[in-house]
């Protein structure tokens, strides 16, 4: 006996895996069940207890842990990895080939673009004075641009750009945009003299753990991501 719940107007691609007490189509508050349209790509593999809520278009090869909760209104590309009790609240941007680690919070309205790499319990903010009157009107998430790394238990905070493969340290507040390629470190998070790619392994194991790699940045956007996520046909 199947244990999970799918509710109308949901479209999932073949080669689904889906856990137990799994939710799809979730309706926000103020909608009824199967009012907005809910599409998930090829192959996926939903683990046990995640939430996907209604409104929702993600690309193929959707990997959620245990535990994952995803909001209403976001646009994913293909190959997102998110790990167990990871959150992903509503309108956010999500580029291909992105990984989410255990426990992180991506607020409303970020952008991660393809190639970004989120650790363990990191959290993006979305407002900057929490309770204030005007708060919802000035929601802006920030963007995390293609290949940039977010170190374990970082906090960035709203309206920021941190930069193509640029390197938020492990528990970096940051508070100011943060250039591409740069490694930013502490809180509030300073701009270190090192780049991403000058980065040495101290195990000795390889010469660079990060290279540039131009060519495979130039090829993907987010843009493209969304404008091949409106052809839905791919989806069956
Ligand atoms: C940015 C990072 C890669 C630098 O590591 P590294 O290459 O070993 O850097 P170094 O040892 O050369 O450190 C340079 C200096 O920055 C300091 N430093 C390193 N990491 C720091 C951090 N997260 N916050 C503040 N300072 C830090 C070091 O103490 C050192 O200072 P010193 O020169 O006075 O001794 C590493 O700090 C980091 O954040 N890695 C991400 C870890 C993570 O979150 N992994 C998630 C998957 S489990």
């Amino acid at each position: 006996m199947s244990t999970y719940k799918i509710y109308p107007n949901v479209f999932i691609g073949e080669g689904a895996v889906i856990g137990d007490y799994v939710i799809i189509g979730e309706p926000p508050g103020d909608h009824q069940p199967g009012e907005m349209r809910t599409v998930i790509g090829k192959n996926a593999v939903i683990r046990s207890h995640t939430v996907i809520y209604a409104g929702n278009i993600i690309g193929d090869n959707l990997q959620t842990g245990h535990g994952v909760m995803i909001r209403e209104n976001n646009v994913i590309g293909d190959n997102l990895k998110i790990w167990s009790q990871a959150n992903i609240y509503h309108h956010v941007r999500i580029g291909n080939d992105v990984t989410i680690h255990m426990g992180s919070g991506i607020s409303e309205f970020s952008t991660l673009e393809d190639n970004a790499w989120i650790g363990p319990r990191v959290i993006t903010t979305s407002v900057l004075h929490p309770g204030c009157p005007k708060a919802k009107e000035c929601w802006k998430g920030p963007t995390i641009r293609a290949g940039a790394v977010i170190g374990g238990n970082a906090v960035i905070l709203p309206d920021l750009e941190v930069g193509r493969k640029a390197f938020v340290s492990a528990g970096a507040v940051v508070t100011k945009s943060v250039p591409d390629h740069k490694i930013v470190f502490g809180s509030p998070a300073r701009i270190a003299g090192d780049t991403y790619t000058s980065l040495s392994c101290p195990y000795g194991l390889i010469d660079k753990p990060y290279r540039e790699d131009e060519t495979e940045l130039a090829q993907t956007s987010l843009q493209n991501t969304i404008s091949q996520l409106g052809g839905l046909g791919r989806v069956k």
